[in-house]
């Protein structure tokens, strides 16, 4: 069968990865976390000292953005991890840290262009479930398999609050929703490719989903659309 592009947007702790691995693992297709982009090169700029609380040295960042080699491979465990110029930055970019300075470096021009020009990239041959904020706006204006995902900042903050402590944190409730919801206006306020819904997405709000139920209507939307296109 022919191979899409499918592209899922949404806002941050929206279970969009879940939803993406599930597709990409049925349908044999490659998932690419490009959340995970941002991220590297924020530890990227964190790691040169090129950024921190209060100011970003985008002089040194753009000189060097071109530079800034970032791949995927599965590991032993079948899960995919994050390369930065070769070295396993997986663990190093899933810190908060790491997170708020992605979404500052993602407000830059030059970082989004390098990025998307490498998403477009990987998305060449088809067979591509890439998860974000702007992947059906403009990474894959053309995909033929567009999701936009939503849940409210209560539900989104409680899962987020759930993963922290199973990973033994002690993060509070009000701290994880307060940052839930500044990194949604920063998402969806930002001039360069904010978050919105591109026109042809399927909009899911999962609030009250199963992750098995939201893959299911996944791989119903999936089948009639490639029946359509055959
Ligand atoms: O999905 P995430 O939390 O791993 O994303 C990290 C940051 O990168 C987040 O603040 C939004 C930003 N991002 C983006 O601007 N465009 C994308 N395609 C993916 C993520």
């Amino acid at each position: 069968m022919k191979k899409i592009n499918i592209a899922i947007d949404g806002f941050s702790s929206c279970g969009k990865s879940t939803i993406a691995k599930g597709l990409a693992k049925e349908l044999g297709y490659t998932y690419i976390d490009s959340g995970a982009m941002y991220r590297a090169v924020s530890l990227f700029a964190l790691q040169n000292g090129w950024m921190n609380n209060a100011e970003i040295n985008e002089a040194a960042l753009k000189q060097h953005i071109s530079g800034i080699k970032i791949s995927f491979r599965t590991n032993e465990f079948g899960q995919q991890e994050t390369y930065l110029n070769g070295q396993n930055v997986e663990h190093l970019i899933r810190t908060l840290e790491v997170a708020n300075g992605a979404s500052r470096v993602s407000t830059l021009g030059f970082v989004r262009k390098e990025l998307v020009r490498q998403q477009q990239e990987m998305g060449k041959e088809k067979g591509v479930v890439m998860d974000g904020r702007d992947i059906g706006t403009v990474v894959f204006p053309d995909a033929e398999f567009k999701i936009f995902l939503t849940a409210s900042p209560e539900v989104r903050a409680q899962r987020r609050f759930d993963e922290m402590k199973a990973k033994g944190e002690n993060p509070s409730y009000e701290d994880v929703l307060a940052n839930v919801k500044e990194r949604d206006h920063r998402d969806s306020n930002r001039t360069e490719s904010p978050l919105r819904k591109a026109d042809d997405a399927l909009e899911l709000d999962n609030s009250h989903l199963t992750i098995d139920e939201q893959l299911q209507w996944a791989l119903n939307k999936f089948n009639k659309i490639t029946q359509q296109n055959e």
